[in-house]
Parts: structure tokens; C-alpha cells; sequence
């Protein structure tokens, strides 16, 4: 099977052409992603007309050059999967208004996709087997959410953030160091360049009952420890960083791993852009281990834990929510239900 791909909900302009074998295996024949980010660092954050704009831009040359692996995609594709939300509306509208027109035009089903799941699944890509009942963390710049998934479609909401999402946490610490936007990269960098916890930040609901987070009041402590200081000096930042981070990640783990136990599951799958941080994968597989757990523990490939399409076609193969083209709509405020 051949699905097309299509991911417009926030600063990228993404597609994806992804070929599935009998037994499910994903293979990615292309994944194209333009962003306007460049455009983003200079103003220190997204601003949801530019990207639009520039989504409207370069979706058809995305799709384009996406599809040149294919010889013939009218005959080929068999399914077209968009991104219906959570997102930006008028990045959402992009895609959507594409898609729709696309499966018209080349009377293909389409299917619309919870951004989300599609960070969930982009686990699947180029993997075997995942066993259920399995625990997955969502951790991106929107979003910080704890799933149970018993099966392919059988997913219960476990928690989420009551404020600030992981990433966006990362983000706006990013800014108050004068980081170029967005800072969860740029953290990771910095705190690479030391190698203790100096500030021993806050680890919010980190002993909770229930799978909440919330990462507004570390923001505010780091906020405090910024202010004292005038000159931000490598060593500063680096520290921060590291502190932040050590903060950020033990509430993450500690609760993912308290969801494993509490539901027996057999995998943990993280996914989401702060995901792509090599540190929180280390520092998740050092407590399996000390913690002598038998969970198979999973992260998507770098590229594919930011905003991609391929994540999106794989979700669709997956879960084919198929949608008549005159019956889909864009929602920003998608979520679990
Ligand atoms: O999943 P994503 O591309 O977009 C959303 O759906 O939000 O995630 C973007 C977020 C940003 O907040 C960014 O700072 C964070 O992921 N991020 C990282 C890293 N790479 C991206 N955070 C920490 N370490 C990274 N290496
Ligand atoms: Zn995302």
C-alpha cells in the first residue's frame, strides 16, 4: 500500500511518501520538510500568519518533489492522510484545503489524522513488532501527554500538562538566555558543556497521584536564578540548562515509568519533538535498567520526532479514519477523546 502523506499544523510544510509491505512493515520512500523556522528565530517565536503564508508557498513544490519518487502517483498512491489538528488554523487549513482537493481531483480516500497520533506512530516506522499494552509520552512544543494503548485505535488519556508543555517550557527558558527560538536544541547543546546539577530546580507534581504535569512554575524559578545575573556567560547558561533539563526529564520519566507499572505495560514509546533529545533517551534507558524492568523502550529516528509527514501517513495506515473529501475540517483544538 502507498499512502501520501500531509503535515501543515504548525511551522513546517511537510509530505511524506511512505509503502507499507504485508506484514506492516513501514518503509519512507520521502519525507520532505520546509520550514519557516529561519523565519521564526528572528522573532523569537512562531508567528501564525507568516507560517501560514509561507505553508501556502511551498505546500504544491512540498507535495511535488515529495511524489517525484513515484513514477505515476495518480495510479500509485492508495490513500491520502492530512493532519486535521491539534494546530495552528490557518497552517491546519493548508494542508486540509490540499488534501481535499487532491483526493477529488485523483478520487483517492482520504484520511484524517490526530497530530498526536501521528508522533505516537512514528514509532512504527521501519519497526517490526511493538507488543501492547504499551505507555506513550507525547513531549513537543504543544503538548505533554501520557497515553495508555491497548491496542491500534483502544488509546486512553492517562494525563497532560495543566500549563506549559515540556517543550514549550524549554522554549521560553530559551528566551529569557537570548537563545535563538526554538530553545529545546539549543538547551541540549548547552548543557552538554557541564556536568552537574547547580540549581536543583523545582520537579513540579513529580509525587503526585494522578499523570499531570505542569512546568509553569519551573519556568518561573528559573526566571528568579536569570534575574540575579547580568552577564550570561557560557557557564551560566550551560548550567541553567543542565538544571533545567535534569528538572524537566526526571518528571517525565518518573511518571511514565509509575504508568508502566500501574498497567503492566510491555513498551514504552516516546514521541514528540522535545523526544528528539539524546539525554532524556539516556537518561529513560539508565532507570530502566536501574529499576530492572523488562519493558522495551522505543524512540522515533531524530527526524522523525519533530512535525513530520511521514509520522502522519504512518498513523493513517494504522488508523484509516477514512473522511469523504467534502465532509473533513480542520480543528485546531483535536485531542483525545
Ligand atoms: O513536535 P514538534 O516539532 O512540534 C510540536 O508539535 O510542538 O516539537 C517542537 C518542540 C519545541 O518546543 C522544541 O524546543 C522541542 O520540540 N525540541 C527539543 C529538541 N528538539 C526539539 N527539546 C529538547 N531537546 C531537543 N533536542
Ligand atoms: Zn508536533
Amino acid at each position: 500500500m502507498i499512502i501520501l502523506g500531509i503535515e501543515t499544523s504548525c511551522d513546517e510544510t511537510s509530505a511524506s511518501i511512505i509503502k507499507t509491505d504485508k506484514n506492516g512493515k513501514i518503509e519512507v520512500l520521502s519525507n520532505i520538510i520546509s520550514s519557516s523556522l529561519p523565519l521564526h528565530s528572528k522573532t523569537g517565536g512562531i508567528i501564525p500568519e507568516i507560517a501560514a503564508r509561507e505553508q501556502l508557498k511551498y505546500i504544491i513544490p512540498v507535495i511535488k518533489e515529495a511524489t517525484s519518487v513515484l513514477k505515476d502517483s495518480k495510479k500509485e498512491i492508495d490513500y491520502i492522510a492530512v493532519t486535521m489538528g491539534p494546530g495552528l488554523i490557518g497552517s491546519l487549513l493548508v494542508g486540509v484545503e490540499t488534501a481535499r482537493t487532491l483526493s477529488y481531483v485523483w478520487n483517492k480516500p482520504l484520511i484524517g489524522v490526530n497530530h498526536l497520533f501521528g508522533h505516537i506512530y512514528a514509532n512504527w516506522i521501519n519497526k517490526d513488532k511493538i507488543e501492547f499494552p504499551l505507555v506513550s509520552l507525547i513531549v513537543s512544543g504543544g503538548h505533554t501527554d501520557l497515553v495508555l494503548i491497548k491496542n491500534h485505535g483502544d488509546i486512553i488519556w492517562l494525563g497532560g500538562t495543566r500549563d506549559d508543555a515540556a517543550g514549550e517550557a524549554f522554549d521560553k527558558v530559551g528566551r529569557l538566555l537570548n537563545l535563538p527560538y526554538p530553545g529545546g536544541p539549543q538547551i541540549e547543546k548547552m548543557a552538554l558543556k557541564v556536568d552537574k546539577d547547580l540549581y536543583k530546580f523545582p520537579k513540579p507534581l513529580i509525587d503526585s497521584k494522578d499523570f499531570d504535569f505542569s512546568f509553569s512554575g519551573l519556568k518561573t524559578a528559573v526566571l528568579r536564578e536569570v534575574e540575579n545575573h547580568k552577564d550570561f556567560t557560557d557557564e551560566f547558561i550551560s548550567h541553567i540548562s543542565f538544571s533545567l533539563q535534569e528538572a524537566v526529564f526526571k518528571v517525565l520519566i518518573e511518571k511514565t515509568l509509575k504508568a508502566v507499572s500501574t498497567f503492566n505495560a510491555k513498551s514504552i514509546l516516546l514521541g514528540g519533538g522535545v523526544a528528539a533529545n539524546q539525554k532524556l533517551k539516556e537518561e529513560f534507558e539508565k532507570e530502566i535498567q536501574n529499576r530492572n524492568l523488562k519493558t522495551s523502550f522505543y524512540v522515533p529516528e531524530k527526524n522523525f520526532c519533530t512535525d513530520n509527514a511521514a509520522m502522519i501517513a504512518t498513523a493513517a495506515f494504522y488508523n484509516q479514519n477514512v473522511i469523504a473529501w467534502n465532509k473533513i475540517s480542520a480543528n485546531p483544538e483535536l485531542y483525545f477523546d
